[in-house]
């Protein structure tokens, strides 16, 4: 049902904003034509869409539409995150997009307002989160960095662990390992769900950020299509086991046939690794880092503190990059900030400015215990930091830390120690890491 006459805002510089409308989607199909606009023309595959298609949540997604025809998307997700202290409902948004023609008239900012003040209304997930096409977007309407990720790329010269790390495991994985107790199959990644299922689930909860999957999640997780693999193979599935058979450890990834004077320097990326120990990840990654043929093997994304990097005796020529990953915000402050745990006590008045959530702006007062839970209420006391909505996003997962938005002037202390016992308070070990794309 249409919203007939509910327009977007004017924007100072673009077009005239008259004549949109905004409704729920309708179905997967309907944000198609926008999106392959939006993207300079690569319409998804029918494979791609049937994946993502099956991901759709109608109800929470929008569209707005100019001439009766949808014009602008926003894709609303209902998931479940491991935040710090354990698993919390966030909502998701992803396909934020807006056709060319209708750019720059506030229907990005229109269609988050709306998406926002819904689940506000709703009191529904305390905290919403995405991840963005470009860093520059979404700090203006409230959302943080929440989580980071480095981009690895180890070069065939620096394969060794520190001899430190070579434990049991890692030792005997040259060797082939059977010693170890440990032996590696590799096989195409759909043929391995439920090792992949199980090891992904029996990890959600080491680290912030990790989306529980279900097997709609879990096909988007392994999907492998041709259209994306840049000439590379199928994707693979290297799964470690222990003596009883029961998969530990495994690592999602492709090979890129390359060839420097006749030898083979094959590109191995890595897509993903998990293990239920420290033992069985040492495991696949000595193996990822011995396979045949492979030269540089490389991941775009993995934690910041990666134990791969303590694993390395020579992380430097991995090269690590840092990047921005996940970007989170607060639906509402309260629910938000009690929604995790605090590593430390604490009790501190807040004074948050929120523009797009204005219900959000004010004093209010969190303390958390020892055992780490934490209360937040609105309270008249004086504040003890100022910050904005976009900060409040940046530590929600305990990856940004306070005291380091205070240096770049993101957070101003108002009373002496405050930011010192909300840094402490906020910080969780380890990083935050989402490894879903949405
Ligand atoms: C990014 C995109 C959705 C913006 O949509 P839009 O309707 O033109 O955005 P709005 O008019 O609502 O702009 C709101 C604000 O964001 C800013 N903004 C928009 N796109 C931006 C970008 N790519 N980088 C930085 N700022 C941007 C606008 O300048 C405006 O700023 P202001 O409030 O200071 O005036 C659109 O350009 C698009 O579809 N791009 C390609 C797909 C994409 O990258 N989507 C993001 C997915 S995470």
């Amino acid at each position: 049902m249409e919203e007939v006459g509910a327009t977007a805002p004017a924007r100072p510089g673009g077009g005239p904003a008259t004549g949109y409308t905004f409704r729920a989607a309708a179905e997967w199909a309907e944000f198609g034509a926008v999106l392959d606009l939006a993207y300079g023309g690569h319409p998804h595959s029918p494979a791609h869409s049937a994946v993502v298609g099956a991901l759709f949540e109608p109800k929470r997604s929008l569209v707005a539409c100019h001439g009766g025809r949808p014009c602008a998307t926003l894709a609303g997700y209902a998931l479940e995150m491991t935040l710090p202290g354990g698993p919390a409902p966030v909502a998701g948004i992803g396909y934020v997009a807006v056709a060319p023609p209708h750019r720059r008239r506030g229907l990005m900012r229109e269609l988050l307002r709306r998406a926002l003040t819904a689940l506000h209304e709703e009191r529904a997930e305390p905290v919403v989160v995405l991840h963005s096409t470009e860093p520059g977007i979404y700090g203006r309407f409230g959302f943080g960095l929440a989580s980071r990720a480095v981009e690895v790329s180890v070069p065939p010269e620096a394969r060794a662990f520190a001899p430190e790390a070579e434990g049991e495991a890692a030792a005997e994985a040259g060797r082939k390992v059977e010693a170890a107790g440990l032996t590696l199959d590799v096989v195409p990644a759909e043929e391995a769900h439920s090792a992949i299922a199980d090891i992904y689930r029996a990890c959600l909860h080491q680290r912030p950020g990790m989306l529980r999957r279900d097997a709609a999640w879990q096909r988007r997780a392994v999907e492998d299509e041709p259209a994306s693999r840049h000439g590379a193979g199928r994707l693979l599935c290297m799964v470690a086991s222990g003596p009883g058979g029961a998969a530990r450890g495994y690592a999602l990834y492709r090979l890129r046939p390359a060839w420097e004077r006749s030898r083979p320097r094959y590109a191995l990326s890595v897509r993903e690794v998990f293990a239920r120990d420290p033992a069985a990840y040492a495991f696949v990654w000595r193996s990822l880092l011995d396979t045949d043929l492979a030269g540089t093997v490389s991941a775009a994304a993995r934690p910041v503190d990666d134990p791969l990097l303590a694993l390395l005796d020579d992380p430097r020529s991995a090269a690590p990059t840092v990047r921005d990953q996940l970007y989170a915000r607060a639906v509402d402050l309260d629910r938000a900030l009690t929604a995790r745990t605090y590593s430390a006590p604490v009790d501190v008045v807040l004074e948050v400015r929120d523009a797009l959530c204005p219900w959000n702006a004010g004093r209010w007062r969190l303390t958390a215990g020892a055992d780490g839970g934490a209360e937040c209420a609105r309270t008249g006391a004086a504040a003890d930091l100022a910050l904005t909505a976009r900060e409040v996003g940046a530590v929600l997962l305990g990856g940004g830390s306070p005291a380091q938005l205070a240096l770049a002037g993101r957070v101003t202390e108002l009373r002496p120690g405050a930011l010192r016992a909300a840094s402490a308070a906020f910080h969780h070990d380890p990083a935050p890491f989402c490894p879903m794309s949405f």
